[in-house]
Protein backbone atom coordinates (compact mmCIF):
# COMPACT_ATOMS: atom_id res chain seq x y z
CA UNK A 1 0.00 0.00 0.00
CA UNK A 2 2.78 2.13 0.91
CA UNK A 3 4.49 1.68 -2.67
CA UNK A 4 1.29 2.36 -4.44
CA UNK A 5 0.39 5.45 -2.74
CA UNK A 6 4.04 7.22 -3.11
CA UNK A 7 3.85 5.94 -6.80
CA UNK A 8 0.43 8.30 -6.71
CA UNK A 9 1.69 11.38 -5.42
CA UNK A 10 5.28 10.96 -7.02
CA UNK A 11 3.52 10.95 -10.27
CA UNK A 12 1.76 14.40 -8.95
CA UNK A 13 -1.53 13.44 -8.57
CA UNK A 14 -3.63 14.44 -5.87
CA UNK A 15 -4.80 11.35 -3.35
CA UNK A 16 -7.78 11.78 -1.35
CA UNK A 17 -8.05 9.17 1.57
CA UNK A 18 -11.33 7.45 3.00
CA UNK A 19 -10.40 4.85 6.30
CA UNK A 20 -13.63 2.88 7.08
CA UNK A 21 -14.45 0.30 9.34
CA UNK A 22 -16.63 -1.25 6.21
CA UNK A 23 -20.06 -2.69 6.44
CA UNK A 24 -20.47 -0.13 4.07
CA UNK A 25 -23.63 2.07 4.14
CA UNK A 26 -24.78 5.23 2.04
CA UNK A 27 -22.87 7.27 4.81
CA UNK A 28 -19.16 6.10 3.66
CA UNK A 29 -20.28 6.18 -0.18
CA UNK A 30 -20.87 9.83 0.28
CA UNK A 31 -17.44 10.06 1.32
CA UNK A 32 -15.92 8.32 -1.27
CA UNK A 33 -17.72 10.86 -3.77
CA UNK A 34 -16.44 13.77 -1.54
CA UNK A 35 -12.97 12.28 -2.29
CA UNK A 36 -13.50 11.10 -6.42
CA UNK A 37 -15.00 14.50 -7.23
CA UNK A 38 -11.58 16.10 -5.07
CA UNK A 39 -8.80 13.74 -5.84
CA UNK A 40 -7.53 12.15 -8.79
CA UNK A 41 -6.93 8.82 -6.68
CA UNK A 42 -8.96 7.80 -4.20
CA UNK A 43 -7.65 5.27 -1.57
CA UNK A 44 -10.09 3.36 1.00
CA UNK A 45 -9.33 1.71 3.60
CA UNK A 46 -11.65 -1.23 5.94
CA UNK A 47 -9.56 -2.09 9.14
CA UNK A 48 -12.01 -2.95 11.80
CA UNK A 49 -9.70 -1.55 14.91
CA UNK A 50 -9.24 -3.82 17.77
CA UNK A 51 -8.22 -0.67 19.55
CA UNK A 52 -11.14 1.16 19.65
CA UNK A 53 -13.51 -1.39 20.90
CA UNK A 54 -13.92 -1.81 25.05
CA UNK A 55 -13.71 -4.88 26.49
CA UNK A 56 -16.93 -5.07 26.59
CA UNK A 57 -17.91 -3.79 23.58
CA UNK A 58 -19.28 -4.82 19.85
CA UNK A 59 -15.71 -5.93 18.22
CA UNK A 60 -16.90 -9.60 17.87
CA UNK A 61 -19.95 -9.48 16.27
CA UNK A 62 -19.36 -6.09 14.47
CA UNK A 63 -20.64 -6.50 10.82
CA UNK A 64 -17.77 -7.41 8.63
CA UNK A 65 -19.06 -7.44 4.62
CA UNK A 66 -15.75 -7.51 2.98
CA UNK A 67 -16.54 -8.90 -0.20
CA UNK A 68 -20.02 -6.75 -0.81
CA UNK A 69 -17.65 -3.50 0.27
CA UNK A 70 -15.60 -4.21 -2.29
CA UNK A 71 -17.89 -4.41 -5.22
CA UNK A 72 -19.49 -1.42 -3.87
CA UNK A 73 -15.81 0.20 -3.88
CA UNK A 74 -15.31 -0.84 -7.41
CA UNK A 75 -18.80 0.36 -9.28
CA UNK A 76 -17.82 3.65 -7.52
CA UNK A 77 -14.32 3.98 -9.18
CA UNK A 78 -11.99 3.65 -5.93
CA UNK A 79 -8.57 3.23 -7.16
CA UNK A 80 -6.86 0.82 -4.11
CA UNK A 81 -8.49 -0.70 -1.35
CA UNK A 82 -6.26 -1.17 1.87
CA UNK A 83 -7.74 -4.58 4.10
CA UNK A 84 -4.72 -5.14 6.13
CA UNK A 85 -4.87 -7.69 9.43
CA UNK A 86 -5.11 -7.06 12.51
CA UNK A 87 -1.19 -9.09 12.88
CA UNK A 88 -0.11 -6.09 9.82
CA UNK A 89 -1.52 -3.48 11.61
CA UNK A 90 -0.43 -4.70 15.12
CA UNK A 91 2.54 -6.61 15.09
CA UNK A 92 3.62 -8.26 18.51
CA UNK A 93 5.42 -6.00 20.59
CA UNK A 94 4.06 -2.89 19.50
CA UNK A 95 4.11 -0.52 22.44
CA UNK A 96 3.70 3.08 20.59
CA UNK A 97 -0.18 5.12 20.90
CA UNK A 98 -1.06 8.34 19.84
CA UNK A 99 -3.49 9.91 22.39
CA UNK A 100 -4.53 13.30 22.30
CA UNK A 101 -5.22 14.24 25.78
CA UNK A 102 -8.21 16.37 27.58
CA UNK A 103 -10.12 15.91 24.04
CA UNK A 104 -9.81 12.35 24.37
CA UNK A 105 -12.01 11.94 27.42
CA UNK A 106 -14.81 13.82 26.35
CA UNK A 107 -18.36 12.47 24.83
CA UNK A 108 -18.11 9.62 23.40
CA UNK A 109 -14.29 9.33 25.37
CA UNK A 110 -16.21 9.70 28.35
CA UNK A 111 -18.03 6.82 27.92
CA UNK A 112 -16.06 4.66 26.24
CA UNK A 113 -12.37 4.66 27.85
CA UNK A 114 -9.60 4.26 25.28
CA UNK A 115 -11.63 4.39 22.21
CA UNK A 116 -10.45 7.41 20.89
CA UNK A 117 -6.51 6.50 21.90
CA UNK A 118 -7.56 3.39 19.53
CA UNK A 119 -8.75 5.72 16.78
CA UNK A 120 -6.23 8.25 16.83
CA UNK A 121 -3.13 5.38 16.89
CA UNK A 122 -4.84 3.86 13.89
CA UNK A 123 -5.68 6.87 11.86
CA UNK A 124 -1.97 7.98 12.25
CA UNK A 125 -0.47 4.71 10.99
CA UNK A 126 -3.44 4.83 8.07
CA UNK A 127 -1.81 8.75 7.48
CA UNK A 128 1.52 7.18 7.60
CA UNK A 129 0.84 4.71 5.15
CA UNK A 130 -1.28 6.07 2.57
CA UNK A 131 0.30 9.59 2.76
CA UNK A 132 -3.25 11.26 1.52
CA UNK A 133 -3.41 15.13 0.31
CA UNK A 134 -6.66 15.19 1.72
CA UNK A 135 -8.61 13.01 4.18
CA UNK A 136 -12.37 12.43 4.62
CA UNK A 137 -14.73 12.03 7.23
CA UNK A 138 -18.31 12.10 8.44
CA UNK A 139 -19.81 14.81 10.52
CA UNK A 140 -21.93 11.76 12.07
CA UNK A 141 -18.72 11.19 13.94
CA UNK A 142 -18.15 14.68 15.43
CA UNK A 143 -16.37 14.33 18.64
CA UNK A 144 -14.01 12.00 16.46
CA UNK A 145 -13.61 14.54 14.08
CA UNK A 146 -12.66 16.91 16.68
CA UNK A 147 -9.99 14.76 18.18
CA UNK A 148 -8.50 14.22 14.75
CA UNK A 149 -8.32 17.97 13.92
CA UNK A 150 -6.47 18.35 17.01
CA UNK A 151 -3.85 15.23 16.16
CA UNK A 152 -3.14 16.49 12.62
CA UNK A 153 -2.19 19.94 13.97
CA UNK A 154 -0.09 18.97 16.94
CA UNK A 155 1.81 16.52 14.88
CA UNK A 156 2.12 18.44 11.69
CA UNK A 157 0.10 15.97 9.62
CA UNK A 158 0.51 17.32 5.93
CA UNK A 159 -2.74 15.92 5.34
CA UNK A 160 -6.35 18.25 5.07
CA UNK A 161 -9.28 17.04 6.85
CA UNK A 162 -12.56 16.99 5.01
CA UNK A 163 -15.76 16.66 6.83
CA UNK A 164 -19.00 15.64 5.11
CA UNK A 165 -22.51 16.09 6.10
CA UNK A 166 -24.53 13.03 7.93
CA UNK A 167 -26.43 11.09 5.65
CA UNK A 168 -29.47 9.68 7.10
CA UNK A 169 -32.34 7.33 6.48
CA UNK A 170 -35.77 8.81 4.60
CA UNK A 171 -37.14 9.29 8.57
CA UNK A 172 -33.96 11.29 9.57
CA UNK A 173 -32.34 8.52 11.21
CA UNK A 174 -28.58 8.82 10.94
CA UNK A 175 -27.15 6.00 8.67
CA UNK A 176 -24.60 3.85 10.94
CA UNK A 177 -23.09 0.19 10.57
CA UNK A 178 -24.92 -0.16 14.17
CA UNK A 179 -27.99 0.44 12.66
CA UNK A 180 -27.99 -3.52 11.19
CA UNK A 181 -27.95 -4.68 15.08
CA UNK A 182 -31.32 -3.01 15.44
CA UNK A 183 -34.90 -5.58 15.10
CA UNK A 184 -37.67 -3.61 13.24
CA UNK A 185 -39.21 -2.74 16.93
CA UNK A 186 -35.84 -0.49 18.06
CA UNK A 187 -35.50 0.82 14.37
CA UNK A 188 -38.70 3.00 15.06
CA UNK A 189 -37.03 3.53 18.54
CA UNK A 190 -33.74 4.47 17.13
CA UNK A 191 -36.12 7.57 15.65
CA UNK A 192 -36.14 9.03 18.94
CA UNK A 193 -32.23 10.91 18.60
CA UNK A 194 -32.74 12.79 15.49
CA UNK A 195 -36.22 13.65 16.85
CA UNK A 196 -34.62 14.78 20.11
CA UNK A 197 -32.25 17.27 17.98
CA UNK A 198 -35.23 18.03 15.86
CA UNK A 199 -36.87 19.90 19.26
CA UNK A 200 -33.42 21.45 20.45
CA UNK A 201 -33.34 22.92 16.86
CA UNK A 202 -36.91 24.20 16.48
CA UNK A 203 -36.58 25.56 20.12
CA UNK A 204 -33.56 27.60 18.95
CA UNK A 205 -35.87 28.79 15.73
CA UNK A 206 -37.87 30.48 18.29
CA UNK A 207 -35.31 32.00 20.39
CA UNK A 208 -33.96 29.81 23.00
CA UNK A 209 -30.71 30.44 23.41
CA UNK A 210 -29.90 28.97 27.13
CA UNK A 211 -28.05 25.51 26.69
CA UNK A 212 -29.12 24.06 30.04
CA UNK A 213 -32.91 24.62 28.65
CA UNK A 214 -32.42 23.01 25.09
CA UNK A 215 -30.38 20.22 26.88
CA UNK A 216 -33.54 19.45 29.23
CA UNK A 217 -35.63 19.38 25.90
CA UNK A 218 -33.52 16.97 24.32
CA UNK A 219 -33.14 15.05 27.74
CA UNK A 220 -37.16 15.43 28.10
CA UNK A 221 -37.71 13.89 24.07
CA UNK A 222 -35.59 10.41 25.02
CA UNK A 223 -37.12 9.92 28.10
CA UNK A 224 -40.47 9.82 26.24
CA UNK A 225 -38.81 7.12 24.11
CA UNK A 226 -39.20 4.02 27.10
CA UNK A 227 -36.91 1.43 24.40
CA UNK A 228 -33.81 4.21 24.81
CA UNK A 229 -31.47 5.21 27.35
CA UNK A 230 -29.75 8.06 27.33
CA UNK A 231 -26.15 8.16 27.41
CA UNK A 232 -25.44 11.79 27.34
CA UNK A 233 -27.06 14.99 25.77
CA UNK A 234 -24.39 17.94 25.29
CA UNK A 235 -23.97 21.51 23.81
CA UNK A 236 -20.58 21.91 23.10
CA UNK A 237 -17.88 23.74 21.11
CA UNK A 238 -17.47 21.84 18.03
CA UNK A 239 -13.29 21.92 18.40
CA UNK A 240 -12.69 21.95 22.28
CA UNK A 241 -16.16 19.94 22.95
CA UNK A 242 -15.95 21.72 26.19
CA UNK A 243 -19.56 22.63 26.96
CA UNK A 244 -21.41 26.35 25.95
CA UNK A 245 -23.58 27.99 28.30
CA UNK A 246 -25.34 30.29 25.36
CA UNK A 247 -25.37 28.78 21.62
CA UNK A 248 -25.82 32.29 20.02
CA UNK A 249 -22.58 31.74 18.50
CA UNK A 250 -23.03 28.69 17.01
CA UNK A 251 -22.35 25.19 18.31
CA UNK A 252 -22.51 21.14 18.11
CA UNK A 253 -25.14 20.01 19.97
CA UNK A 254 -24.79 15.73 20.38
CA UNK A 255 -26.57 12.82 21.52
CA UNK A 256 -25.99 9.48 22.68
CA UNK A 257 -28.52 6.46 23.31
CA UNK A 258 -28.42 3.07 23.71
CA UNK A 259 -31.38 1.29 21.86
CA UNK A 260 -31.23 -2.40 23.67
CA UNK A 261 -27.19 -2.85 23.72
CA UNK A 262 -26.90 -1.19 20.64
CA UNK A 263 -25.24 2.60 21.24
CA UNK A 264 -26.07 4.90 18.55
CA UNK A 265 -25.02 8.67 17.76
CA UNK A 266 -26.03 11.59 16.06
CA UNK A 267 -25.69 15.86 16.31
CA UNK A 268 -26.78 18.54 14.96
CA UNK A 269 -24.72 21.85 14.45
CA UNK A 270 -26.50 25.02 15.17
CA UNK A 271 -25.62 28.03 13.39
CA UNK A 272 -23.87 31.40 14.80
CA UNK A 273 -26.70 33.50 15.51
CA UNK A 274 -24.78 36.20 17.06
CA UNK A 275 -24.12 38.45 14.28
CA UNK A 276 -20.81 39.28 15.78
CA UNK A 277 -18.54 38.66 13.17
CA UNK A 278 -21.31 41.09 10.60
CA UNK A 279 -19.35 44.14 9.26
CA UNK A 280 -22.56 46.03 9.60
CA UNK A 281 -24.50 47.31 12.61
CA UNK A 282 -27.49 45.00 12.72
CA UNK A 283 -29.47 48.61 13.08
P1 LIG B 1 -16.68 3.96 10.50
O1 LIG B 1 -17.63 3.96 11.63
O2 LIG B 1 -16.70 2.83 9.51
O3 LIG B 1 -16.88 5.30 9.70
C1 LIG B 1 -16.01 5.66 8.63
C2 LIG B 1 -16.32 7.10 8.26
O4 LIG B 1 -17.66 7.19 7.78
C3 LIG B 1 -16.20 8.06 9.47
O5 LIG B 1 -15.53 9.26 9.06
C4 LIG B 1 -17.66 8.32 9.80
O6 LIG B 1 -17.87 9.58 10.44
C5 LIG B 1 -18.30 8.27 8.44
N1 LIG B 1 -19.76 8.03 8.54
C6 LIG B 1 -20.38 7.02 9.20
N2 LIG B 1 -21.72 7.17 9.13
C7 LIG B 1 -21.95 8.29 8.41
C8 LIG B 1 -23.13 8.99 8.00
N3 LIG B 1 -24.35 8.55 8.31
N4 LIG B 1 -22.98 10.13 7.28
C9 LIG B 1 -21.74 10.60 6.97
N5 LIG B 1 -20.59 9.98 7.33
C10 LIG B 1 -20.69 8.85 8.03
O7 LIG B 1 -15.24 6.10 12.05
C11 LIG B 1 -14.68 5.02 11.88
O8 LIG B 1 -15.17 4.03 11.05
C12 LIG B 1 -13.36 4.67 12.56
O9 LIG B 1 -13.30 5.29 13.81
C13 LIG B 1 -12.11 5.03 11.71
C14 LIG B 1 -12.01 6.54 11.47
C15 LIG B 1 -12.14 4.29 10.36
C16 LIG B 1 -10.83 4.60 12.48
O10 LIG B 1 -10.86 3.24 12.75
Amino acid sequence: MKAACRQVTQAGKTLGFVPTMGALHDGHLSLVRASKSKCEVTTVSIFVNPLQFGPSEDLAKYPRTLERDAKLLDELGVDLLFTPSVAEMYPQGAKTYVVVEELNDKLDGASRPGHFRGVTTVVAKLFEIVRPDYAFFGQKDAAQVAVLRKMVTDLDFDVQLVVCPIVRETDGLAMSSRNAYLTPEQRQQAMVLHRSLLRVQSAVDRGERDSATLIEIGRQTISEEPGARLDYFAIVDPDTLDPVADVSRGALVAVAAYIGSTRLIDNILLADVSGSRSPLPSR
